[in-house]
């Protein structure tokens, strides 16, 4: 059962990294929505600056070395937004800050390694808490999840789940940059029914108008692991063309930089999923601008979700195994993407 449903006058969202380019996404998003963000993060200056464009909003400074602070930052919160990564250094505080108070959690992680440990240490707790915690509620990982959960549709299992990732380019952020860092070595993909330290060969992948057909290799990042958690298929394997992995491996590559008044880049990105069983073959895809932005609606969709009673079940939940998928991305269309399921 999910708790921490009922007050519904309270409609506090804590959100930790808040000043970060993501971060502010959220915040801009949840004030939009009607909710009012708690600005938390750990440096007090860079916090006072974007309360200056929030005057009414509360700042809470925390960090993820001060237990106290964290207590501080969520208490009175129905849900806490991290937005802190790399999330090896802020997932595993945060989480257990949220089980403490008994409140939501929901992160944008994109790290694999991460998201497995939060499904494997937390789903007990967060289960007897009553709470979700839901890791990668964001472009990588929580997106990919809905694609693939709203295209298997009424199948109970599938021969294979392929997601292909196409981008125009990829501005990385510093946190994306450190993250990587942070995160070395080979990723996870899920072959022959178990996750396994390797990535699939290259290939080519025929995409949608206008991207058509690219060359991909694998880039496996949350949704592998939030897809084998609740979605039967022996095979998932996640892909991108190459144009993005260019500009990410390129350290001159500039930060993204906001096109319009909305803040988002001039990125496009163009998601794909495909599930195939027997000779049958169901797709779900889903394209829009700017992947950071785009994170945005999705974890605050989440936490709306998780706060409203609206999640399935409690503990640590896949975005399509929480929440109804097809419902779920109809709530972000078309003012943030598009989204086809054949
Ligand atoms: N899954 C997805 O699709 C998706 C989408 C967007 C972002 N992300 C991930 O979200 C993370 C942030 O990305 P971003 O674009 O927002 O980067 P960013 O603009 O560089 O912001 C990073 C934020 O994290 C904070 N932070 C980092 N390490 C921290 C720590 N140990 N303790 C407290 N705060 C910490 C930073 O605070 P300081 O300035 O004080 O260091 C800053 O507020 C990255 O890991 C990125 O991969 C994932």
């Amino acid at each position: 059962m999910v708790r921490n449903s009922l007050n519904i006058s309270n409609r506090t969202v804590t959100v930790f990294g808040a000043y970060g380019h993501t971060g502010r996404f959220v915040v801009a998003e949840l004030f939009r929505r009607g909710w009012t963000p708690i600005l938390s993060g750990r440096d007090a200056g860079k916090l006072n600056a974007l309360a200056g464009a929030y005057p009414e909003l509360e700042v809470r400074l925390a960090s993820v070395e001060d237990l106290v602070s964290l207590d501080r930052a969520i208490a009175g919160a129905r849900a806490v937004i991290n937005c802190a990564g790399p999330f090896i250094d802020t997932a595993v505080p945060i989480i257990e800050a949220a089980l403490r108070s008994g409140v939501h959690y929901l992160d944008v992680a994109a790290e694999q390694a991460v998201v497995l440990a939060a499904f494997e240490r937390f789903l007990r707790p967060a289960r007897e808490a009553g709470v979700v915690i839901g890791p990668a509620m964001a472009f990588y990982g929580g997106l990919g999840d809905l694609l693939a959960t709203a295209a298997m549709g009424d199948w109970i299992a599938a021969d294979e789940i392929l997601i292909g990732v196409a981008l125009d380019s990829w501005k990385p952020t510093q946190g994306t940059r450190l993250t990587g860092k942070r995160n070395p070595g080979q990723r996870f993909t899920f072959s022959n029914n178990r996750l396994e330290r390797a990535d699939p060969p290259p290939r080519t992948w025929n995409f949608p108008a206008p991207f058509g057909q690219q060359d991909v290799v694998g880039l496996s990042l949350a949704e592998t692991i939030t897809i084998s958690r609740h979605l039967r298929a022996p095979q998932i394997h996640a892909y991108m063309n190459l144009a993005p992995i260019r500009d990410i491996h390129n350290p001159d590559t500039p930060a993204p930089a906001a096109a319009d008044e909305s803040g988002r880049s001039s990125q496009i990105f163009l998601m794909e999923v495909i599930v195939r069983k027997g000779g049958t073959e169901r797709r779900a895809v889903a394209s829009g601008r700017d992947i950071y932005a785009i994170t945005a609606p999705i974890v605050v969709e989440a936490a709306h979700r998780a706060v409203n009673g609206l999640a399935r079940t409690s503990g640590v939940v896949a975005a399509g195994e929480a929440f109804d998928a097809r419902d779920f991305l109809r709530s972000l269309a078309p003012a943030h993407l598009s989204f086809q399921i054949q």
